[in-house]
């Protein structure tokens, strides 16, 4: 059924303390809760107290330690109703349950993985361990009791401070854990296992010593010294940016294999996918490395914004998710080069979430109904999340932001909140109205805003027109207009940046322009000659911009503009027609050509030595085949965008051979790797030459051998890939691939590159070999990591072979779906959103899609997770 935020209520039931105590078994897991609550002031005393539960068994129910009468309470798998309560006193429930671990697919609740006992709880899975009232909005303190098998669960990990154990009686050991910081039940962790440690410690800005523990398998303990190197990194950050110090004596990870999403902020007790852990220059890219270090200090952050103050409800997501990767996003950007960090957020804002928010599956940052939970962990709620509290900054300024955060941490530490509350610490703080700004959390849709500009020279003004609008969405077809803060330069002749007399039309606040009628002009005086506008410059505002300017003003921009954020834009906005174009020729069998000032420019800020590498790489890594197909923005042909796309890249190749081939050798670092982001950026620009440069040349030759001389997975990932998409039956690429599988087998971080390499080659003939490799022994079907490896890359990163013109790539999909869900309904949901923008795909695809999505609605078993999704995807 559906769940609405209009019904919001507080539960009738206070809960004071919880008690839990585990007797670790594989099939066979005893729980017992010990709940103390107490009536809520004026709540009805004949109310009963009703708990969650998910497919449990209730073994037994104590009322203050006495056996509760059949005939006081209700049980079915998923509740458990009890009557006849005192009207004030607290009192006792005991509830005990027996789970199989070993059966839990779901990876939700208590579950196994490799032979470690391990939890996730957020969203809804701590009803899966004990009838309880599983919502965000109750916290309490927990203190926690494993019992289990001595030998084989050395470790036994629980959130909170350790209290000791000990041997418990034959062959078996407990362990006490409390966690005096009231929390909710998502954030309940257990791990109990064979484990080895890396340990360090941290001192936090006020004298506390903490014990800091990453738990892996044994034998993979020095993959783990970057994740603590990231670690104690994040924690001097909270620091010094947001004056958040760590409260526990103990902070730890745990690594595993089966994991469904990328990691998960228990308190003290944080388990993370071992993707996102375990890293050596021999088997981890540079991009593994950068992701390493920010989820590291994403589920960090978390320990403040999102378990000191938590969510009130699941609407409230949000709140401490967008938050929180705004905090990551920080993070990493003063690690690192923010402009090239901003870009990357950019890319993947677009790619990602601007497509679901332009198709069915459209929700707003902060949703008004749900079906199941676990599919509103998106890149909306996520991504354009952090956006709306990046454009909170940008509104405030950095000063302004940080008492706003400030505000929010003194008001609301140790509760359950809205996001009402956290836009109203902003307002309080700075004295703003941001009323109109928050229709950024309940309005779906991306903002389009168009720009048109003009110059009179005899009067030195400068007029620039803006008209917002923002597209209809799932349930909401009439928008009002919004608050869209638009940073701005204008840019002189001479490169410089013109400072206008006046500004009249708007709020105007440094260098931000304050949009927020649906037709607004603003009028700049004193300007003495023509400027350039540059706009939306660090992409304030998560819009498209339709702003017809001259290839000539574009390449001012890309030259001049002081924020080299701007400059990425502006040849990332001269590429795009004629990508579009190319991709309209292709499909016309007409002559593709591409302008010569897109190339120029191209080549000029590859070739400056002045600017980063990192910078220069991305300039020289184009819009991808889907960012081609959004911006056509229907009737797509996949295989015409990649034809187009080629083209392009060709004639750049052509044109920039020399420039290449010096790249190629003056980008070769030395020494001994590190994945630090000056010689990460090398690496990638290196690589962005090497590609180019195959272009060119177009045999296989340059790439085996930069295959061969690489002496780290970045460089020989981005052979291979090349080798593999570029030229996939030569006997070359045969070759790398057999020498990487020999190499790195048994290695499942690696041997997932392999799968998604082969995965990701581009044509038809894609199915084919995503089939093959499905029937190779190493293909593990109950593992998240390799399923996404192999088909989820396949659907969402190969546009051409996925999207057959003959459908077929979509009717496999559906097998895989209905084959997977059953087992874990996360992961098929997440893995069929990959067609959410079926609708843009020209007649003949679209309808094959349909089809294949109504293979799967007609299907009666569905989950819920899953149901969902294809239904909203076939109606919306
Ligand atoms: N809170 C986790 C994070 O840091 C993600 C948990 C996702 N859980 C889920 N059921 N989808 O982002
Ligand atoms: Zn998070």
């Amino acid at each position: 059924q559906i769940v609405n935020l209009a019904d919001y209520r507080p539960t009738d039931f206070v809960l004071e303390r919880v008690d839990l105590t585990f007797e670790l078994d594989p099939t066979n897991t005893k729980v017992e809760a010990r709940l103390i609550f107490h009536r809520r002031e004026g709540v009805d005393p004949s109310a009963p107290l009703v708990l969650d539960g998910d497919e449990l068994n209730l073994s037994g129910l104590l009322f203050d330690q006495n056996e509760v009468p059949a005939s006081q309470y209700d049980v079915t798998p998923e509740s458990l109703t009890i009557r006849d309560l005192p009207a004030e006193t607290p009192f006792e429930i005991t509830v005990t349950t027996y789970i199989n671990p070993e059966a839990n697919t779901q990876l939700m609740g208590l579950y196994r993985t490799n032979g470690v006992y391990c939890t996730q709880c957020e969203a809804e899975g701590f009803r899966r361990i004990t009838y309880f009232p599983d919502r965000p909005d109750v916290l309490a303190p927990y203190t926690i009791t494993i019992i289990g098998d001595k030998a084989a669960n050395p470790v036994m990990l629980s959130n909170g401070n350790f209290l000791g154990g000990a041997g418990y009686d034959e062959g078996r050991a407990f362990a006490a854990w409390f966690d005096p910081h009231p929390k909710p039940s998502y954030l309940f962790a257990l791990v109990a296992g064979d484990l080895g440690v890396v340990e360090d410690t941290f001192e936090t800005m006020s004298g506390n010593e903490v014990a800091l523990k990453i738990y892996v398998e044994h034998g993979k303990e020095a993959r783990a010294a970057y994740a603590m190197d990231a670690l104690k990194r994040s924690m001097k950050w909270d620091e010094e940016r947001f004056g958040r110090e760590y409260d526990l004596n103990i902070f730890q990870i745990v690594a595993v294999s089966d994991f469904n999403m990328g990691a998960m902020e228990n308190k003290g007790l944080n388990v993370f996918n071992d993707k996102y852990v375990l890293a050596d220059p021999e088997t981890a890219t540079d991009q593994d490395y950068a992701n390493i270090e920010a989820i590291i200090a994403h589920e960090y952050f978390h320990n403040w914004t999102g378990n000191r103050i938590t969510c009130r409800d699941w609407f409230q997501l949000c709140l401490k998710e967008g938050l929180t990767v705004f905090r990551d996003h920080e993070f990493s950007a003063d690690m690192r080069s923010r402009a090239v960090k901003r870009i990357a957020e950019v890319r993947h804002l677009k790619s990602e979430q601007f497509p679901e928010d332009a198709g069915p599956l459209a929700h707003p940052v902060r949703p008004t109904k749900y079906r199941e939970i676990n599919n509103f962990y998106t890149t909306t709620v996520y991504q354009k999340g952090s956006e709306v509290t990046r454009m909170i900054s940008t509104l405030l300024g950095q000063d302004g932001f940080k008492s706003g955060m400030d505000l929010y941490f003194e008001r609301h530490d140790g509760q359950a909140v809205t996001v009402e509350d956290y836009v109203k610490c902003f307002e309080d703080s700075a004295g703003r109205d941001l009323k109109q700004f928050s229709l950024w959390y309940s309005q779906a849709g991306t903002p389009l805003v168009t720009a048109s500009s003009e110059y009179d020279q005899a009067s030195g003004t400068f007029t620039l027109s803006l008209e917002q609008m923002v597209p209809a969405t799932p349930g909401q077809p009439d928008k009002l207009p919004m608050h869209i803060p638009l940073s701005f330069s204008l840019i002189s002749d001479n490169g410089a940046a013109a400072t206008p007399s006046s500004v009249t039309g708007g709020e105007v606040t440094g260098e931000v322009l304050h949009l927020t009628e649906r037709n607004q002009i603003f009028v700049f005086k004193g300007i003495s000659s023509r400027p350039v506008l540059s706009l939306n410059r660090g992409f304030s505002a998560p819009i498209n911009l339709q702003f017809n300017q001259s290839a000539a003003d574009l390449a001012h921009i890309a030259r001049h503009d002081t924020d080299l954020f701007a400059r990425w834009q502006a040849l990332t906005d001269l590429s795009i027609p004629n990508l579009t174009q190319a991709a309209r020729d292709a499909r016309d069998g007409k002559e593709i050509t591409c302008d010569p000032a897109l190339i120029a420019a191209i080549l000029e800020a590859a070739g400056d030595d002045t600017l980063e590498p990192a910078f220069r790489s991305q300039v020289l890594t184009l819009p991808s085949e889907a960012d081609i197909g959004r911006e056509l923005g229907g009737n797509n042909d996949p295989d015409a965008i990649r034809t187009g796309r080629q083209a392009i890249i060709s004639a750049i190749a052509t044109a920039g051979a020399q420039t290449f081939a010096r790249l190629f050798d003056d980008m070769q670092t030395d020494g001994a790797y590190s994945p630090d982001a000056e010689n990460a950026g090398k690496r990638a620009l290196r690589s962005s030459a090497l590609a180019y440069l195959t272009y060119a040349e177009a045999t296989p030759a340059r790439a085996a051998g930069a295959f061969a001389a690489a002496d780290n997975m970045t460089d020989q990932m981005s052979a291979l890939t090349l080798l593999a998409h570029h030229f996939p039956d030569a006997p070359e690429t045969a070759k790398a691939l057999d020498t990487f599988l020999t190499r790195f087998d048994g290695n499942a971080l690696v041997i997932d590159k392999w799968f998604s390499v082969q995965a990701t080659i581009p044509g038809a003939g894609a199915l084919d070999r995503v089939k093959a490799l499905m029937e190779n022994p190493r293909f593990i079907a109950g593992n998240p990591n390799r399923v996404r490896s192999l088909i989820g890359t396949f659907a969402f990163g190969n546009p051409t072979g996925f999207n057959r013109r003959d459908g077929e790539g979509y009717k496999f999909l559906a097998e895989r779906i209905l084959e997977i869900d059953p087992k874990n309904p996360q992961l098929a949901a997440r893995i069929l959103t990959s067609m959410r923008s079926w609708r843009s795909l020209e007649p003949q695809r679209a309808d094959a899609a349909r089809d294949a999505l109504m293979t799967i609605e007609r299907t009666p078993t569905l989950s819920t997770d899953v149901r969902d999704i294809v239904e909203r995807m076939l109606k919306g």
